[in-house]
């Protein structure tokens, strides 16, 4: 077999040692443009997970990498003059040059044949090789060459970075966030070998104008970093090898293989430094494409197996690349932040590390930025502990005068099951045992302002008396029997009107005693959905009028809170995004005419609501799809209904278009939240795919949203606040009376349970190599 290798980086090298291990008698050989030790760059950095697939797969290139590495197991974040420092985290780094002249070594040894200086500017030189392997990097020739073959995609970030080294000793993973007059920088700097770091310094692209660092020669732009960050290198110089200033490229390809070529490491696909992950996915690349040649039956075969296995993993990092790479193109957003809830947010940004997950392996930090978030708490007049105080969770917040005993909350859900409109025992039992159980706060389903303001016939209202005695016997109920508080959405469906119950087909038309329906704009939600008829004034009048009057029997049933439903594709959505808002008089066009009717309707209700109880609105902070509503959008909103008056906005997305787009994951909405509140300023609820109470604490510690919802989470366990509460001891949770018994037992098993899965899980936790190396140079003990 011939195989041709392109690129002689750490994926076309490991690729040539696994293929030539896997068979002796290949003829492969790498070509590489450039001399065999010209190598740009400093470190590179392996987590320690990686370096135990390298051992399993080449242990002699493992064990001559792994001589020459320098480990460390702790994150340090120095910030506005604190350093937190987070330990268990077994990193190791080492020379990019060392590891290529390890792999250069090992590959010649086996036998594979290495071509220095030789750049290869088309393939058809390779027409007699079995298989060309393409891995020539992040700018490469030839994805760019068949480009409409593999159609690449390459986002090009905003920040600008530069990659040095130094002398500069490090014991941690290094952080720095440095305020200067120009705007922030960050460092992120790690040791590679004895007496050599990288650095790679990062800045927004004002910040750099401001700096003056445009047109500086390398030599003048280490200068400069020089300076910013010389109280922390302590006369160590900065090295520099190429460290022009650039964009980082975020690279995703459609395809990766094309006939016998294959993609592999940052030709294909790249992921941000912030996580530190380049070299391992294009050396991991390199072993699934061993692995897949090693058991399919044609290269053809082994081509298209590498490409299914691999390309979930590959995802997997980027997505967790680009929240991170995120996180520090928006620093500025935390600037204000307490330091160690700062530090809580660098930490925890790409959703690897949680709450939990710190309280274990860093018990000291999870204890401090507890005591941080008590102290913004008790900032706010509420006489919580600050000594022993409760996980954020449980930690009580006010909206105007109505207090939460803590932060969890039931999202809105509709239920399908009223009768006209009427809610039922059912929601009686619903609600009420949702409050019961344990949630600060209880939002109603969408509760429809008229008739023919109902989703669906199963749909919730307000319109009239009988309804409003049968939410008032619930709110009752939850106020009899719990501490929850109960907060009423009230909402319009619009376009989306008229539509069968969820079971029978959610959002598609009824067929039978459906009613007209209304919206911003004639365009119908499916093509084959009826046609909303566009609302002119006085349609308008009716529908705020209608809005008016439901908050006013919600006051008279005692509702503790008023949510306006602005999302999801309903009526008021509908005016505010461009996709579904074709309107060319005063509420269509800009944002701003966008959103004068959900505004109008939101001050009339406030203006009847009382004033000591807080008002929402739910947006969907993003539709999802080209040319609809984006996170930027999502802060004018906000800020909009802020000004009249909003106390906090509840963070939904999507659901606006049929051919949306959403990035389903973890706590996928989070960033939103994240962005609004930190943005507007406003306090946000986020909400969406947040299932564990870990989970709720890390979006809360962050200072990603003030409270957290959950949907389906509590469709399935009413309890999910008071389990939660027994987990993390917050005694205080409310119980009724007669439940107490079983309070007092789920607190007693929890204790030991939690006791139990902590010891389980520092038993399995391999030690880190930096333990081991720790341990292996500790003199022994005197016997
Ligand atoms: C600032 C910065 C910091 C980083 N930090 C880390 C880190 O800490 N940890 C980490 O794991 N990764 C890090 N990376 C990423 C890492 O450098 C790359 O992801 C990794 O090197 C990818 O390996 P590769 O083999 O795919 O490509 P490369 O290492 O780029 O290798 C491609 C090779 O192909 C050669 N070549 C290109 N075209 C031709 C041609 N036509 N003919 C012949 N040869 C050709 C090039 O000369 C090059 O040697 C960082 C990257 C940057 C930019
Ligand atoms: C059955 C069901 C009904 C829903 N009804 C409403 C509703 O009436 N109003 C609303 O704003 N959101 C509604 N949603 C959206 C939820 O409030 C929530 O935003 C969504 O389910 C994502 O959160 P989760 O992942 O915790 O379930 C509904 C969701 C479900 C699953």
């Amino acid at each position: 077999m011939k195989i041709a290798i392109i690129g002689g980086g750490p994926a076309g090298l490991y690729a040539a040692i696994l293929l030539r291990k896997q068979r002796p008698a290949a003829e492969i050989t790498v070509y590489e443009r450039n001399r065999a030790d010209d190598t740009f760059g400093f470190g590179v950095v392996f987590s320690d997970a990686t370096l135990d697939n390298f051992e399993k797969y080449d242990s002699t290139s493992y064990r001559r990498i792994t001589q020459e590495f320098a480990y460390w197991d702790d994150i340090a974040v120095h910030f506005r003059g604190t350093v937190h420092r987070v330990g268990g985290n077994g990193f190791c780094g080492c020379s990019r040059r060392r590891l290529l002249l390890i792999l250069q070594e090992r590959a010649r040894e086996l036998g594979v044949s290495l071509r220095f200086e030789t750049e290869i500017s088309d393939e058809s030189r390779f027409a007699d090789a079995d298989l060309v392997v393409i891995a020539d990097g992040i700018n490469s020739r030839f994805r760019e060459k068949h480009v409409a073959h593999f159609e690449p995609e390459v986002d090009v970030r905003s920040n600008m970075f530069a990659w040095m080294g130094s002398t500069r000793p490090l014991d941690a993973f290094t952080f720095i966030f440095q305020e200067t007059e120009w705007g922030p920088f960050i460092a992120h700097a790690y040791q590679y070998e004895v007496g050599r770091s990288t650095w790679i310094f990062e800045t927004d692209p004002g910040t750099f104008e401001r700096a003056g660092l445009k047109g500086l020669n390398e030599k003048q732009s280490a200068d400069r970093m020089a300076e910013i960050f010389g109280w922390f290198l302590e006369a160590h110089p900065l090295l520099t090898n190429r460290s022009m200033w650039r964009n980082f490229p975020m690279i995703r390809s459609k395809r990766w293989v094309k006939d016998n070529m294959v993609l592999l490491g940052d030709a294909k696909a790249s992921a941000h430094f912030s996580i530190g992950s380049g070299t391992k996915l294009a050396m991991e690349d390199a072993i699934a494409l061993a692995e897949a040649m090693e058991h399919a039956p044609t290269v053809g075969a082994a081509l298209e197996q590498y490409e299914r296995g691999r390309r979930e993993e590959v995802e997997k990092t980027q997505h967790a690349a680009d929240v991170s790479l995120v996180w520090f193109e928006h620093v500025d957003r935390f600037w204000d932040f307490d330091p160690v809830q700062f530090a809580f947010g660098v930490m925890t940004r790409s959703k690897a590390i949680t709450y939990d997950n710190l309280a274990l392996r860093a018990p000291d930090f999870v204890a401090e930025v507890d005591k941080a978030f008590a102290r913004q708490v008790r900032a706010k007049g509420f006489d919580v502990d600050i000594e022993k105080p409760l996980a954020p969770m449980f930690q009580p917040m006010r909206l105007r005068e109505m207090e939460l005993s803590n932060r969890a909350v039931v999202s809105p859900m509709c239920m399908y099951s009223a009768k006209e409109g009427v809610p039922t025992d059912f929601h009686l039992v619903h609600y009420g045992s949702r409050a019961i159980g344990g949630a600060g706060l209880i939002f109603t389903e969408m509760t429809c302002v008229g008739r023919d303001a109902r989703i669906t016939p199963g749909c919730t209202g307000l319109w009239n008396d009988e309804q409003e005695i049968a939410w008032r016997r619930i709110v009752d109920f939850v106020h009899a029997n719990s501490v929850a508080k109960i907060c009423l959405q009230l909402g319009h469906a619009g376009r989306k009107g008229a539509t069968r119950l969820m079971w029978d087909g959610m959002d598609r038309p009824l067929e039978e005693g459906g009613w007209d329906i209304v919206s911003a704009s004639p365009i119908p939600y499916f093509p084959d959905s009826r046609m909303p008829r566009e609302m002119d004034r006085t349609a308008m009048e009716a529908v705020k009028a209608a809005f008016v009057a439901a908050a006013g029997r919600g006051g008279r049933c005692g509702f503790d809170m008023l949510e306006l439903h602005c999302a999801h594709g309903y009526l008021l959505a509908s005016f505010i995004s461009p996709l579904t808002n074709r309107r060319t008089d005063a509420y269509g066009g800009s944002l701003e005419n966008r959103l004068r009717f959900p505004l109008e309707v939101f001050e009339a209700m406030r203006a009847t609501w009382p004033a000591h109880k807080p008002m929402s609105v739910r947006i969907s902070a993003t539709d999802w799809a080209e040319g609809g509503i984006t996170g930027d959008d999502a802060v004018a909103i906000a800020r909009a209904f802020a000004e009249v008056g909003v106390d906090l906005v509840d963070v939904s997305t999507g659901q606006t278009v049929r051919d949306a787009q959403p990035v389903y994951g973890r706590m996928f909405q989070t960033p939103f939240s994240d962005q609004v509140r930190n943005e507007a300023r406003v306090a946000t609820m986020c909400v969406g795919n947040i299932t564990t109470a870990d989970q709720v604490n890390t979006i809360l510690a962050a200072g990603r949203a003030d409270l957290v919802a959950l949907g389906r989470p509590h469709l399935i366990d009413p309890s999910f606040t008071l389990k939660a509460a027994a987990w993390y001891g917050a005694e205080g949770v409310f119980c009724p009376p007669q439940y107490l018994p079983g309070k007092e037992q789920i607190f007693r098993n929890s204790a030991h349970d939690r006791q139990d899965f902590e010891d389980l899980k520092m038993k399995a936790k391999p030690r880190t190599r930096a333990e081991l190396k720790a341990e292996a140079s500790k003199p022994l003990a005197a016997e």
